[in-house]
């Protein structure tokens, strides 16, 4: 694996054409059962453009990762002026929620604290960002899980933390619930509470994945959608929909990992080489970066798709451009190119050639004798409306809630 990493590394410095580029050769110690282990994780380039005039959501020494773990270049971000006049009515704007975070979002500062407060029972996972444990809050007994995060990701704790401080006022079930934050010297702690016996909703790991039945699912994504209809409406995009982020027990289901989230204003720039490959959105697939909440329903929607016809994923792409090409097969050339039109967005020749030819294809060609008791004429309507190029017109996940296929729960 580290051999793997580091013929990475080096082919991206050979690619690096650029004598400004940074390369950064990323290594972790984590501590793990007393032990002290040093994980290689590769080398990662710096474009000089986005070193000479960095922008607030990049810090000084960030990093960023695509999900099979191959490091990936920065984007550029233009700074945002909070206080510009904005056009609502611009193309470019949210149609909903798009100003509720104008006076809205709430300080929230991580305060220095210890582990004393908690009796760890055992370790749950490391990740590139995070060492997660589960444990005991002392002073009452609560299960917890503990997250901490490696210092050098400081800043995006700090944005999970302010997103779940500002989320959890809602008090929605469907949401994890984040009950204390602290810094454990320089490392940041992030305290949830625990979902007891849960696994992640992953296709590999969910034992009763395949044999949902319809009742099942209805039930299991109208918490999911409204998870995500509470976060939108408090002008918060979740950014990292995935199986692996959406926590199940026998009675509950959560919406976890909000390490990646953030809070919208119109006219930002967010970066589309965000979240998981498989459900990312066609928006963030042609890097515009003016997206908005439409990309967590596309996310989703992708998921529910996964269920509603037993494939998974949908949408199965290798990379960048593959994933789009999966879209384009299924969504169509035709409105693509007019979707690409429209937000102004310039499709490279080889690109261009790849999409050109394919004829929109009915969701009703994905049924077969395995899911069509899954896939009825709502679920097929509900995925239509959500399966839209144009986030503009691409369902809410507030309407989502009101749609048919939810009427008989
Ligand atoms: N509230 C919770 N209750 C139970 N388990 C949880 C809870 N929160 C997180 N976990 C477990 O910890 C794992 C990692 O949590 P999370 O996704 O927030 O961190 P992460 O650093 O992003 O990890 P990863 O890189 O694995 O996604 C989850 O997959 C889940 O198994
Ligand atoms: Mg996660």
């Amino acid at each position: 694996m580290q051999l793997f990493f580091q013929f990475l590394g080096l082919l991206f410095t050979i690619v690096c054409q650029d004598p400004n580029d940074a390369v950064f050769s990323q290594s972790i110690n984590v501590v793990l059962n007393g032990q002290l282990k040093h994980y290689f994780v590769g080398n990662v380039v710096v474009h000089a453009s986005s070193r000479q005039e960095k922008n607030e959501y990049f810090p000084d020494d960030s990093t960023t990762f695509d999900d099979d773990g191959t490091p990936e270049f920065i984007e550029y971000l233009e700074p945002y002026d909070y206080d510009q006049f904005i056009d609502l009515n611009d193309l470019r704007v949210s149609r909903i929620y798009p100003d509720v975070n104008k006076n809205q979002v709430l300080p929230y500062d991580i305060q220095k604290g210890n582990m004393s407060n908690y009796m760890v029972k055992k370790y749950l996972g490391d990740g590139t960002f995070a060492f997660v444990q589960s444990a005991i809050r002392l002073s009452d007994g609560l299960p917890v899980v503990l997250k901490q995060i490696k210092k050098e990701y400081t800043w995006w704790a700090k944005m999970e933390a302010k997103v779940l401080n500002t989320l959890n006022q809602e008090n929605n079930p469907n949401i994890v619930q984040m009950v204390d934050a602290f810094f454990n010297e320089s490392s940041p702690v992030l305290v949830f509470k625990e979902l007891q016996n849960c696994t992640t909703f992953d296709y590999r790991i969910y034992n009763y994945y395949h044999d949902l039945t319809s009742s099942d699912i209805k039930q299991l994504y109208y918490k999911l959608f409204q998870a995500l209809a509470t976060s939108h409406s408090k002008g918060i995009m979740h950014l990292d929909i995935k199986p692996a982020n959406i926590i199940i027990n026998d009675d509950q289901i959560q919406l976890i990992d909000w390490g990646v989230s953030d809070f919208y204003f119109p006219m930002k720039e967010y970066r589309t080489r965000v979240g998981t490959r498989h459900y990312r959105a066609p928006e963030q697939l042609i890097h515009y970066k003016y997206y908005n909440y439409a990309v967590d329903v596309w996310a989703l929607g992708s998921i529910f798709a996964t269920a509603v016809f037993k494939k998974y994923p949908f949408f199965n792409g290798r990379n960048n451009d593959d994933q789009l090409l999966k879209v384009v097969k299924v969504l169509g050339s035709e409105d693509f190119f007019k979707f690409c039109y429209k937000y102004n967005v310039r499709v490279p020749n080889d690109l261009y050639q790849k999409l050109r030819s394919y004829e929109k294809i009915p969701l009703e060609k994905f049924i077969n004798d395995e899911n069509k008791e899954l896939a009825t004429p709502q679920a097929i309507d509900l995925l239509n409306k959500i399966f839209v190029y144009d986030h503009a017109f691409r369902i809410t996940a507030k309407d989502i809630l009101q749609h048919e296929y939810f009427k008989d729960l």
